[in-house]
């Protein structure tokens, strides 16, 4: 039996190769603030030749059981206000699915006292691309969220704040409302009311820009339906009177379960699973402090500690590959901690 040690200060952003379900144990009880990974799917590739590998059980059963044995060690290591969020993907088999994840979340729910705060769905905008006759694509997958307490931490604030940040920045590369500039040119109204319906173009699209709408819709006279009258006979004068309507979608960014993000590769990184930085970026807005410790027990590349080394959080990782853990240092070696945050654009 191993020894548990007293504080995480050995552990402390580094990267230990090796079986997590042995490594974790020397952690002590309440050491941890997040726990966030994407353990290696059921049947899905083989990582190594060790025998200590997750992932190629026989059954479903057996996988859920190895997980679920590592899950009660993060539940151990993980403070009384911490997360722990695991990402899981499924698995078809004889053309049906499996329902990996749901199985592992429910006996995760049965035989350990935590709760279930959120199935966060990450929703791939590049998925592999398939030509199944008889199946749409999958594109999801779950990040589980489990709490040990009520008391979690969570800063909804920070998070909103970044939300648009990035927000802010897709719809820069977007173009948003050059459709509209363009119908404008192209319709009947006169110069007047063309430069007016212009300047009011601009002015929502600052105000989408900086967070204070959502959206909008722009209806033109002569290109778009009249509204009917009821509720919508203002609009109807305004388009006939001024020539346009703009209608505002107010309220903040919704506070949604889905994180809509590309799977990204990492340039050098010979790693063929490596989850979205920008997620794990967002959850640790979401779920940690500054400075506070992170671990992910199948670090792979190393995107977890990554993420970290950025937004200024400690990690510790485990990873029974020694490959990718030399890969992931390697990684780590240039990331500095920056305010600037990552971004994609769509
Ligand atoms: C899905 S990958 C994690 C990828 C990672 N999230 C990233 O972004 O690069 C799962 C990882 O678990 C590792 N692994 C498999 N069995 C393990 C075990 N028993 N202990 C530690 N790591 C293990 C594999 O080597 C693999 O790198």
């Amino acid at each position: 039996m191993k020894l548990i040690m007293e504080t995480t200060d050995n552990f402390t952003n580094k990267i230990l190769c090796g079986d997590s379900l042995e490594l974790i144990k020397i952690l002590p009880d309440e050491s941890v603030n997040l726990i966030i990974t994407s353990p290696p799917y059921f049947q899905q590739r083989e990582y190594t030749k060790d025998d200590k590998e997750i992932g190629n059980e026989k059954e479903v059963s057996e996988y859920i059981d190895k997980l679920s044995e590592l899950f009660h060690e993060c539940v151990r290591v993980t403070k009384k206000n911490g997360s722990i969020v695991f990402n899981i993907g499924d698995k078809y088999l004889e053309s049906s699915l499996l329902l990996v994840p749901f199985r592992f979340a429910l006996n995760i729910l049965n035989k350990e006292s935590v709760k279930l705060v959120n199935n966060i769905t990450w929703a791939k905008l590049n998925p592999t691309p398939r030509q199944f006759k008889g199946r749409l694509v999958s594109s999801t997958e779950p990040f589980f969220h489990f709490v040990k307490s009520d008391d979690y931490y969570y800063n909804l604030d920070e998070f909103m704040k970044f939300l648009k940040t990035t927000r802010k920045k897709t719809i820069r590369g977007n173009g948003i409302g050059k459709k509209y500039f363009e119908l404008i040119e192209k319709s009947n109204l006169t110069d007047t009311q063309k430069l007016m319906a212009k300047k009011d173009l601009n002015q929502v699209i600052v105000e989408v820009k900086n967070g204070k709408i959502s959206g909008f819709r722009m209806k033109i006279n002569g290109i778009h339906s009249l509204p009917f009258g009821g509720q919508e006979g203002g609009r109807k004068t305004q388009m006939l009177t001024k020539g346009f309507t703009i209608i505002k979608i107010n309220g903040e960014f919704l506070k949604r379960d889905i994180i809509e993000s590309p799977v990204e590769s990492v340039k050098g990184s010979g790693h063929p699973a490596i989850y979205p930085e920008f997620i794990i970026q967002q959850l640790l807005i979401l779920l940690t402090k500054e400075n506070d410790i992170v671990l992910d027990p199948f670090i792979g590349s190393g995107t977890t500690a990554v993420a970290c080394k950025k937004l200024g959080r400690n990690y510790i990782g485990f990873d029974i590959n020694r490959q990718y853990c030399d890969d992931a240092n390697e990684r780590l070696k240039i990331i500095k901690k920056e305010n600037c945050l990552m971004e994609w654009i769509i």
